[in-house]
């Protein structure tokens, strides 16, 4: 049994509580406690009057300070605009020639074209520009269009075959096979001698049968040797580079049904600083003429 401990004059009063004899004195909270508890209730409310706090059926309410993370960023996104006006209107009024003449104005034009390539481009030419099957790769020398600075502005500022920009570039390879233009013997001969142009291993006795077909039918857009014309974006058959695919099925896929690669135009969507800008970041990756 516990002994009840004395209580001395001095002592603050008790709570009257009490467990296993131990008493609890009825002490105040200390100060420097209390007060830190205040001051954390009246941040909060303050804080909750000044900035974004309380959710409402639509949205929150506001603050007083209004604050807000979108006008943050917009306020940022406008600084960047206003320190690059001056490069941005040099770099659309440059001829595009003389851009990797100004070592400054080329060195922006990079970076930013870059930025502007992994927002808007890498979804289908990928990561780098490495391409994938029916979007070209744009860092080799193999070019569909064309690959001086020129030709890489038009093609971006106006797409392929698309029906936003009357410009486009565009041109049509014949559904050969759908629409009965060869039938399947002849696009298997011409398929073997698609083959033989790049060295690829083919019959030969279908190969020479599809020399002929393809001088009727296909040269007029891959020219007589298969190395293709960049007026018309028909691709040399010739260097083993494929869009879509070098092996016999492929070749009889593309012949039989065709392709149509389609590039959205861009002049309606970006600035011209930023398609110059991303022109010259893709004439720099290595194919640039
Ligand atoms: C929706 C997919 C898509 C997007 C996005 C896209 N492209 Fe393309 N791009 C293509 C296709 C498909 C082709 C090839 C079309 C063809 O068969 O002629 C192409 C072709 C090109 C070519 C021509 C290559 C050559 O060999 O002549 C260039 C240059 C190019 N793209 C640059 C860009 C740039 C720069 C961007 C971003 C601003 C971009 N592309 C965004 C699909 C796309
Ligand atoms: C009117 C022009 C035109 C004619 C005629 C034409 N082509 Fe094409 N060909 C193209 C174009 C343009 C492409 C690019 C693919 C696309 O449409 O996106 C292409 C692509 C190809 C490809 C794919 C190459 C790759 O890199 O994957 C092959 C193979 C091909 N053509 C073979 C032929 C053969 C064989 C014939 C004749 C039977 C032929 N073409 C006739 C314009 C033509």
């Amino acid at each position: 049994m516990s002994k009840k401990p004395e209580l001395h004059q001095d002592d603050p009063e008790t709570t009257g509580h009490e467990w296993d004899g131990i008493q609890e004195f009825n002490n105040p909270l200390p100060r420097w406690w209390l007060w830190t508890f205040y001051v954390t209730i009246f941040w909060a409310v303050a804080y909750s009057i000044a900035y974004p706090a309380w959710p409402m059926v639509h949205g929150a309410t506001a603050g007083l300070l209004g604050w807000s993370t979108r006008a943050n960023v917009a306020a940022d996104i406008a600084a960047v605009d206003e320190a690059n006006a001056a490069i941005n209107t040099r770099l659309a009024e440059t001829g595009l020639t003389e851009i990797a003449d100004d070592p400054e104005l080329q060195a922006y034009a990079v970076n930013a074209g870059q930025a502007v390539f992994n927002t808007w481009c890498v979804q289908c030419h990928q990561t780098g520009a490495k391409g994938a099957v029916g979007y070209p790769n744009l860092l080799d020398d193999a070019w569909l269009w064309g690959g001086d600075i020129e030709a890489i502005h038009t093609t971006i500022s106006h797409g392929i075959r698309n029906t936003d920009d009357d410009d486009a570039r565009y041109s049509e390879m014949p559904a050969f096979g759908r629409d009965e233009l060869l039938s399947a013997e002849q696009i298997d001969q011409v398929a073997n001698y698609v083959m033989s142009l790049s060295g690829e291993p083919q019959d030969a006795a279908k190969a020479e049968a599809g020399a002929e077909i393809f001088a009727d039918n296909c040269a007029a857009c891959h020219m007589e040797d298969g190395t293709g014309d960049r007026s018309q974006g028909a691709p040399n058959l010739a260097d083993a580079i494929w869009l879509y695919g070098g092996d016999h099925d492929t070749i009889v896929q593309t012949v039989t049904n065709s392709r149509f690669g389609v590039m959205p135009a861009w002049q309606p969507r970006l600035s011209e600083a930023e398609i110059r800008a991303v022109a010259t970041y893709v004439h720099q990756l290595g194919g640039g003429e």
